[in-house]
């Protein structure tokens, strides 16, 4: 892919023509609309499933403590299981909890036969060794693909459950017919969580991928070459518009509070927008998506585990 949209793969017909495009002319990728459809597969998938096992695949949520931020987040990813017709299992611990308990409560779940998904929210409270406790989810039932079973499956090119954001970017590109073969694609942040699988997701969809962190020594430099940027920093308005490459295709994971108290990414949106080809809102980007694919991760464990493999989201019909 080239930096001028024209040459970066045009988006597929039911994207052109009515859809918005935000002030210079990038168009907006919709993830709130994307995720509705991969919900909408979900609940399909999900209904299947109860109809052939008799149950419905279930979902358990571990949260530790009461972050606002996570509360919203659990919240969220409750109702939406709810609504696609996974059953959602609720585990609120107080913020002093032990890592023992944790640790037991995660051994039970493994062992619960209604439970298909594990999901653990972070961040957890200190003297909790986030590490561990991932470590000890069924890399079967680890539907955030943080385990390092999962995460050295994607890094062999043999994905299983892979981490939902990064998943979601992959599903919004295909969704809007942006080419990642041969892009140069650059993460901004080198976190477990989102920059490291989203490097590797990236690489896996055959991407020329640089990864930007803390060391980088001219991140300007690095994110001017981008056909695809991907800024998962945590930081509102960390990489400046300006700095866009015209026509690139612009992923901001960022959900960071502004200093009016609005959302917004880590990418400088109006600059941005009216250099980029392509770009995620913040909300209604990555948000969206990131629950969505959770969902459809949800349903594979389920049918992985009753013994269908490739799960109906890894067919090629
Ligand atoms: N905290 C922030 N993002 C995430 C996520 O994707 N999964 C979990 N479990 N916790 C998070």
């Amino acid at each position: 892919m080239s930096a001028s949209s024209s040459e970066a793969g045009a988006a597929p017909a039911h994207h052109q023509g009515a859809a918005p495009r935000a002030a210079g002319g990038a168009l907006l990728l919709d993830g709130k609309a994307v995720a509705a459809r991969v919900r909408a597969e979900v609940s399909e998938r999900a209904a299947a499933f109860a109809a052939r096992y008799g149950r419905r695949p279930g979902l358990a949520v571990l949260q530790v403590g009461e972050d606002p931020a996570s509360s919203v987040y659990v919240r969220n990813k409750r109702r939406s299981s709810l609504e696609a017709g996974i059953e959602s299992f609720a585990h609120d611990l107080p913020a002093d909890t032990s890592e023992a308990r944790i640790l037991a409560l995660v051994q039970a779940l493994n062992h619960d036969e209604l439970v298909d998904g594990i999901l653990v929210q972070l961040p957890l409270p200190k003297g909790v060794d986030a590490n561990r406790v991932m470590d000890a989810v069924d890399p079967a039932k680890d539907v955030d693909g943080f385990h390092p079973v999962n995460t050295g499956l994607l890094a062999q090119k043999r994905p299983r459950l892979r981490p939902c954001t990064p998943f979601g970017v992959i599903r919004l590109a295909q969704e809007y017919g942006i080419a990642l073969t041969g892009a140069r694609a650059t993460v901004v942040g080198a976190s477990n969580i989102v920059g490291r699988p989203m490097a590797l997701e990236l690489l896996l969809a055959r991407a020329t991928v640089t990864v930007c962190h803390t060391g980088t020594r001219d991140l300007r430099a690095e994110v001017e070459r981008a056909e695809v940027l991907v800024a998962a920093v945590g930081k509102a308005g960390f990489i400046p518009g300006e700095w866009v490459r015209p026509g690139a295709a612009v992923f901001d994971v960022g959900i960071n509070r502004g200093s009016d108290g609005k959302l917004v990414g880590d990418v400088e949106f109006g600059p941005a927008a009216a250099r980029a080809g392509w770009i995620t809102p913040v909300p209604g980007g990555l948000g969206p998506m990131t629950i969505a694919m959770l969902l459809s991760n949800t349903v594979d464990a389920a049918y992985t585990r009753a013994g269908v493999w490739p799960p109906p989201s890894l067919r090629r019909e």
